[in-house]
């Protein structure tokens, strides 16, 4: 995310001689310990800024509350920061920060629900192009770790009981490092912070994975389609090898969770796959238009309120599709902003004329 914390002052002196309780006889083996670099031991140890993922990491692996040491200054900056540069509405790129996003409260009970007991399960999401499937695995991953403050008032994010021990790695099968099967299993690894082995082939990372996963764990599978089309490597035995790491090899601690916008296994069918890996998908949610009381918390985020006929048109003609939403709500805000006379309503409607398809009916 980005983000960095330091131990605020008033627990430096803690932080330290939990090192010496917890029987490291060095910050040197300590940091070999936990597979990070010596420097950043040393910044967490003494109150300097270290990666917001290291810090949790360092922080638990110490015995420590990571929210109670962390310098509340230095957090409430940074937020600040953030927030100052925040567009209201985001319309086309994913959504990255939960505060921005809306609606899919089924979809993530029932997800949730896979992940917070054992064994995990895995779950495909399924939704047309520009529906907003990155943006919800996206959501997965920070929700549960996000400071309150960050979020919008009564946004839920308690989720998972113990939201710190889970590990998250995202995957994005469009960006072509993924293309190579070395590259993805690396990337694997680095993001769980255990040690790639040499070579980094699929027997190494089976037994890297087997031996060192202990944590829950959920592996985002972004754009799946792209690598059962693109990536020859992605061969049916590295999906088998990876049906075998969930289902069997890591007890009950790992799970996939994928998006597509077709089914995976029409989509393993239709790129030639014959590959199991793809019927261990429970659950699927489809997505489509938000509910219409999740539409409306949308638009009345707007730091200017909307007439209320402005709401009601924005409703009927985004069909409460996300993308247009945000779209009509955009121009909405602009023409509030500026206090400009022309028809913004028409200027919607041609701005979301390539989306039209996403509305149902
Ligand atoms: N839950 C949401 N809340 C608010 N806006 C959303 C939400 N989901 C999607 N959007 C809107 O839809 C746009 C597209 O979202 P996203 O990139 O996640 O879709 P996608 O299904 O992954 O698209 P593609 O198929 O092109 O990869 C976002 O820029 C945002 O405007
Ligand atoms: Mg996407």
């Amino acid at each position: 995310m980005g983000r960095s914390l330091r131990v605020a002052q008033e627990y430096i002196q803690q932080v330290k001689s939990a090192l010496r309780r917890n029987g490291y006889p060095s910050q040197k083996a300590f940091a070999t310990e936990i597979g990070l670099s010596l420097s950043t031991v040393k910044n967490f140890l003494s109150g300097k800024p270290v990666d917001y993922i290291n810090f949790v990491e360092i922080s638990e692996k110490l015995g420590q509350d990571w929210q109670e040491i962390a310098d509340k200054e230095t957090e409430i900056k940074a937020n600040n920061n953030h927030i100052e540069e925040d567009s209201p509405f985001v319309t086309g790129p994913p959504i990255t920060h939960p505060r921005h996003f809306f609606g899919r409260q089924k979809e993530l009970k029932r997800l949730f629900n896979l992940l917070k007991r054992h064994p995990l399960q895995n779950a495909a999401i399924i939704g047309e192009r520009r529906i907003g499937k990155t943006s919800l695995l996206h959501y997965l991953k920070n929700i549960t770790t996000t400071p309150v403050k960050e979020l919008r008032p009564n946004q839920k994010s308690d989720w998972l009981p113990n939201p710190e021990i889970y590990r998250w790695v995202f995957v994005d099968f469009q960006d072509p490092r993924m293309q190579s099967k070395e590259r993805f299993l690396t990337h694997i690894l680095e993001n769980l912070r255990m040690k790639t082995p040499e070579p980094c082939d699929l027997d190494n990372f089976m037994d890297v994975m087997s031996d060192n996963l202990h944590n829950p764990t959920v592996i985002l599978l972004d754009e799946i389609g792209v690598g059962l089309k693109r990536c020859l490597e992605l061969d049916d035995e590295f999906w088998e090898s990876l049906r075998s790491l969930a289902t069997n090899h890591t007890g009950g601690n790992l799970a996939f969770i994928l998006a597509t916008h077709e089914s995976p296994i029409e989509l393993a069918h239709s790129t030639g796959h014959s590959s199991p890996f793809f019927n261990i998908f429970g659950y699927t949610a489809t997505l489509g238009a938000l509910k219409e009381e999740e539409a409306r918390e949308l638009i009345a985020s707007s730091p200017i309120t909307f007439a209320n006929d402005d709401v009601e048109w924005i409703i009927e003609q985004s069909q409460c599709v996300p993308l247009v939403l945000q779209i009509l709500c955009r121009e909405c805000l602009f023409h509030l902003e500026d206090g400009d006379t022309d028809d913004w309503r028409e200027e919607g409607l041609r701005q979301v004329e390539h989306f039209n398809h996403l509305k149902s009916g």
